[in-house]
């Protein structure tokens, strides 16, 4: 299973994989009917590109440890941690199962997994773990056992896909995770009624700021202390930012004489 998912994970093609193949001769003729016939190359041909698409930026899953492989593959979609066998060796599992037992709450989304025909829960800055709430991917069917990609949490976030995300992959969960979803500040740009320029404090990667310019507002400056955050927010959102902690007053100093410039 796991060669399969691999070969899938890495882009290639069912015919790429017969010729990868070609080159272990010690592969019985059984074992390459197995790999051959794997359902995950069904669902991977699902989600095949189009001839005419581009690849999709961030779109990549988090690497799982091999104990986070081996509980991800006992859950069916909509399930969770009660789903994992006790065979499997867990101090965290434990954990929830002994607070669980005590009546402390059930952790209904721990080591959940999506439903194609549900809603998402909400995003977190976590979504690489898949202890810390409902990010495994719904197709347990076609072999997808892994937590949601950066692209696909971007995604339940409104991001377009030409927003592109820059810096480490724990700044970029610390991005999205964070962000104001993009049509959520659309449609409260849109509501306040009026049009304006806008100075961006705690601007992140820039979610607010891409939903009120799509309402039509014009962002002058954005101010956040990471500069990865701010390096996502030039490329997509406006070139204007000042990277420092906004409760320096040099900083909020010069925050202050750039809008005065500005405007
Ligand atoms: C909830 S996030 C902002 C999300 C962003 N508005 C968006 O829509 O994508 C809060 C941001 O505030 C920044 N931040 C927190 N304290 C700060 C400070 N003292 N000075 C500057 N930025 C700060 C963090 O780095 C983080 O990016």
């Amino acid at each position: 299973d796991i060669e399969v998912e691999v070969a899938i994970a890495y882009g290639l093609s069912l015919e790429q994989f017969e010729r990868l193949l070609l080159a272990f001769p010690k592969v019985s003729a059984a074992e390459r009917e197995t790999l051959l016939t794997h359902p995950g190359w069904k669902s991977a041909m699902n989600h095949a590109k189009p001839a005419t698409s581009v690849r999709i930026a961030n779109h990549v899953a988090p690497a799982l440890s091999a104990i986070d492989l081996r509980m991800v593959r006992s859950i069916p979609p909509g399930g969770n941690w009660k789903d994992i066998p006790s065979s499997i060796p867990s101090k965290r599992l434990a954990g929830i199962r002994k607070s669980y037992a005590a009546g402390e709450g059930s952790r209904s989304t721990y080591y959940g997994r999506l439903r194609a025909d549900a809603p998402a829960y909400t995003i977190s800055t976590y979504f690489p773990r898949p202890g810390n709430g409902c990010h495994i991917h719904y197709d347990f069917a076609g072999g997808q056992h892994r937590t949601i990609s950066y692209r696909e949490a971007a995604r339940l976030q409104s991001f377009p896909d030409d927003f592109v995300f820059s810096g480490t992959k724990t700044s970029i969960c610390k991005q999205i995770g964070n962000a104001v979803p993009p049509l959520l500040a659309y449609q409260l740009a849109l509501h306040l009624g009026t049009l304006g320029v806008f100075l961006d404090l705690f601007s992140g990667a820039g979610g607010l700021a891409l939903g009120f310019k799509w309402a039509g507002w014009k962002p002058i400056l954005a101010n956040d202390m990471e500069p990865s955050f701010l390096e996502t927010y030039r490329k997509n959102v406006h070139e204007a930012t000042l990277c420092g902690d906004v409760t320096n007053d040099a900083v909020l100093d010069s925050i202050v004489n750039e809008v005065r410039r500005q405007r």
